[in-house]
């Protein structure tokens, strides 16, 4: 068997019975990984990435936890401890979006993506760097302790209205990752997030589901095309590898240039 960039790696997705976790949880089995594809409510999408999964040959499990609960994240660390044995490389991808006029917005909906995007990201994170300390450095493994990828947005710098909530989550999570990387390198603790632009996934499907609205949202995507989740999944699995072990405290934006302000391609 030859190697592969992530052979021997043990990794967990969170949110990732569809879109973009999905998509990673499956490209990170590809290369070798075997993975956790955790999921809060879709237990049949997660089983069938789990299928998907083996059946191509890697090795995948499913497990139920919603990550804004601190309870719920050491369950699927215990469980990657019980089946797995350890950790070795963690994608906090979970998110979800609850979008309104900003008077509108309720206070239910800023807390729900405050939650799940910013706090939700921030525990598992926690949980997932006092593993890797009591795990230990080995260095056959990796020369890393570990490592950790957010799943960010072009949102942590592009303003976004009717979307406070989540461009909020997203701006915080921008820091979280850059204060957490200062901190933990020295440990060998890497950290980094990806940034995608608009991908053809269920949470953004008002986008680019008519033609219609495609055409303008393309207006926003120098590059030309609305990205797929695969896209996002092998940017992922490069961060995740030792390939990119001196990219620390890194945002890796894979969005078809959405950062570029398309709009002054005219104007200014
Ligand atoms: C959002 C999508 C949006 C994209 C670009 C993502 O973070 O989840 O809904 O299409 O940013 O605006």
């Amino acid at each position: 068997m030859t190697d592969k960039l992530l052979t021997g790696q043990r990794a967990l997705v969170t949110g990732a019975s569809s879109g973009i976790g999905r998509a990673v949880a499956s490209a990170l089995a590809d290369a070798g990984a075997a993975v956790l594809v955790n999921y809060r409510s879709s237990q049949e999408d997660a089983e069938q990435v789990v299928r998907d999964i083996n059946q191509r040959g890697g090795k995948a499990f499913a497990v139920q936890a919603d990550v804004a609960s601190p309870g719920n994240c050491e369950k699927l660390f215990g469980a990657l401890e019980q089946k797995l044995g350890g950790v070795d490389i963690v994608v906090a991808n979970a998110g979800v979006q609850r979008d309104a006029a900003f008077t509108e917005m309720t206070l239910d909906d800023w807390h729900k993506v405050i939650e799940v995007n910013l706090t939700g990201q921030f525990i598992c994170a926690q949980e997932a760097v006092r593993r890797f300390r009591l795990q230990g450095l080995d260095p056959d493994r990796s020369p890393a302790l570990g490592k950790i990828i957010f799943t960010s947005s072009v949102h942590q710098a592009i303003p976004w209205a009717g979307h406070v909530n989540y461009a909020t989550a997203k701006g915080g999570l921008k820091l979280l990752m850059e204060s957490m990387a200062q901190e933990l390198a020295p440990e060998k603790i890497r950290v980094n997030a990806i940034a995608p632009g608009a991908i053809k996934t269920a949470i953004n499907q008002d986008a680019w589901e008519t033609r219609e609205a495609r055409e303008k949202l393309l207006k926003l995507i120098p590059y030309g095309r609305v990205g797929e989740a695969e896209d996002i999944a092998k940017a992922v699995v490069w961060l995740a590898s030792d390939e990119s072990d001196y990219v620390v405290g890194t945002t890796l934006f894979v969005d078809g240039g959405m950062l570029l302000y398309p709009a002054f391609r005219e104007g200014g």
